[in-house]
């Protein structure tokens, strides 16, 4: 049992601490706190909301309901600022910016007065950062998701950032949609707080989070506006204070158990691509390895149970409704270590609601009814991969599985925007598009791995290929993907050696990604290529290109990367 250090601990080095703890208590006292609360146990709360992230619109009134919960169990609750990432507002990626925010959660958790922390997060690249952060700086800490955004309505189809958002870009794309239905859709695909409502990043990563018992059961995917996410708001300030208690960290929550209880509830999702660069950074943090071979190896063995876009049919909303995810984890249980310990103090196991009389079985499906037999993601190995790659099989055509491509190669992002939609672009729909020079070291890693098919080609009904990047991919995206090619074309891997005209290979059964090139023809290309000019001379992103790691080891910073 720890014994909360509250405004005292880590205090100002001044040579003299108890003239720190005078100063300290002075100043707390001018922002109208009374000395009898100023002697409770310091909750810190992280504030996550700016002007800058519209998923995180709510987070100032999530906050107030977590307050009330440190208050009635006897706490002091303060919020604090930290680094936000609202998705879509940030260049080059917000992937660049994630070990950012990792850093600063960590040494703003360290360096402030708390004894337990709350990490309020869940645009896509939020979760991952304040867990990671968390866990390097070894304190009480618990996680409360956003929620995800509500559907609405266009013509009477549902509408939910951020699979619709692609859907109708691909049907303006090929002259489907006219300019104004387009703007009209546009205000539509998000119109509530919250997180995007399909199973991408932040769906993914909220719960995995609530799997890997960082959060109060049963509460990821409460919807951002529903009144019971402020309910679990509360309950997690009280839970914190538990916490401060009990001096509870991630280390003593997570373990190999509940790592492999997340890649199977991973894969049970159909869930996003980026989660396993996520899912492998956090786990890190923790001394925990994950790795492309351990989730290829539960792949086979872990149906897909949920059926929510990008590669179903329903959102997040409906995923609540339909029981969340402690209906999953209890149809999925025989497949999980109930042991795993949680958050709460508790196993896994003893957190499950009791046998539910009513579970969606259209949203959640039963084991013997699954949406599909094997898990969503797939890794690959080969001459093209010799680090591994990924491909959301749940979301791919399965007839390009087992066949040879052409390549039609594209430098670099700015080559793609630059020729895609060229009409004298030499491709054909049996082709491999690939893209090189967006991995993590050359630019963040952006999700530009959803190669648009070329205009040409979309507007004669092509609607798939096989796409093939060191990049990401929107976890609400959807497509014959190939990603996180690794080692990626800036630190020298054989996607940087291909040529348009190469012949590659896919097969999806010997989880295989080749370049069918002779070895001495592709060194013979590597001594000719020039040196990288690649990368900023300063500041964060100088740091970021010389120290970021691989997809396959979570694209964290090296220096950062170990427990
Ligand atoms: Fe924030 Fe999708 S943009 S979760």
């Amino acid at each position: 049992m720890a014994t909360p250090k509250g405004l005292e601990g880590g205090l100002t080095n001044y040579g003299d601490p108890a003239f720190s703890a005078y100063l300290r208590r002075s100043f707390a006292r001018s922002m109208g706190y009374s000395r009898e609360l100023l002697g409770k146990p310091i909750i810190g709360i992280t504030a996550t909301a700016s002007g800058f992230n519209n998923c995180h619109r709510g987070v100032p009134e999530l906050i107030e309901a977590v307050k009330r919960g440190v208050l009635a169990a006897g706490g002091l609750p303060l919020e604090f600022p930290v680094i936000s990432l609202g998705e879509v507002f940030l260049n080059p990626t917000s992937m660049m910016f994630r070990n950012l925010m990792a850093m600063c959660v960590e040494e703003m958790i360290r360096a402030q007065p708390m004894d337990a922390v709350v990490l309020v997060g869940g645009c896509d690249k939020t979760l991952p950062a304040l867990v990671m952060g968390a866990a390097s700086a070894r304190k009480p800490a618990i996680v409360l998701a956003t929620g995800p955004m509500m559907t609405s309505r266009y013509r009477g189809e549902r509408l939910g950032a951020c699979t619709d958002c692609r859907r109708f870009w691909a049907r303006y794309r090929a002259g489907e949609v006219s300019d104004a239905n387009l703007e009209r859709i546009e205000g539509g695909l998000a119109t509530t707080e919250g997180t995007c409502a399909v199973m991408g990043t932040a769906s993914t990563m909220a719960i995995l989070c609530e799997t890997l018992g960082l959060m109060l059961p049963g509460t990821a995917a409460i919807p951002a506006v529903h009144a019971d996410r402020l309910r679990a708001a509360e309950a997690t300030g009280t839970a914190a204070m538990e916490l401060a208690h009990s001096g509870r960290t991630f280390n003593d929550v997570v373990s190999e158990r509940s790592v492999r209880n997340a890649l199977r509830v991973l894969l049970a999702v159909g869930g996003s691509t980026n989660a396993v660069i996520h899912l492998t950074a956090m786990m890190r943090r923790l001394g925990l390895p994950v790795t492309l071979r351990a989730l290829d190896a539960l792949s086979d063995s872990t149906p897909v149970l949920v059926d929510l876009k990008p590669t179903g049919q329903g959102y997040m909303e409906d995923f609540f409704a339909a029981g969340g995810v402690g209906a999953l984890l209890r149809r999925l249980s025989p497949l999980l270590d109930l042991a795993a310990m949680t958050v709460t103090g508790s196993p896994l196991g003893e957190t499950l609601p009791e046998a539910q009389d009513w579970i969606d079985d259209a949203v959640i499906r039963r084991v013997e009814k699954p949406v599909s037999r094997t898990g969503g993601i797939v890794s690959l190995f080969g001459s093209l991969a010799p680090n591994g790659a990924i491909l959301k099989r749940a979301a791919a055509d399965e007839s390009l599985f087992e066949r040879g491509f052409r390549a039609v190669v594209f430098e670099d992002l700015a080559d793609l925007a630059a020729r895609i939609d060229a009409p004298d672009l030499d491709v054909n729909a049996d082709d491999a598009l690939i893209l090189r020079r967006a991995g993590p070291r050359a630019c963040g890693m952006p999700e530009a791995g959803y190669i648009p098919i070329p205009r040409k080609l979309a507007e004669k009904g092509v609607k798939d290929m096989l796409r093939i990047s060191d990049a990401r991919m929107s976890g609400t995206a959807y497509g014959t993907i190939v990603l996180h090619v690794s080692p990626e074309a800036e630190a020298g891997g054989p996607i940087g050696l291909v040529r348009t005209g190469d012949r590659v290979r896919l097969s999806v059964a010997e989880r295989r990604l080749d370049l069918e090139v002779e070895t001495t023809e592709l060194e013979r290309r590597r001594d000719k290529q020039p040196p990288s000019e690649v990368g900023a001379k300063r500041g964060w992103q100088m740091l970021y290109r010389d120290h970021v790691l691989q997809a396959e080891e979570g694209c964290d910073l090296d220096f950062l990367a170990s427990a």
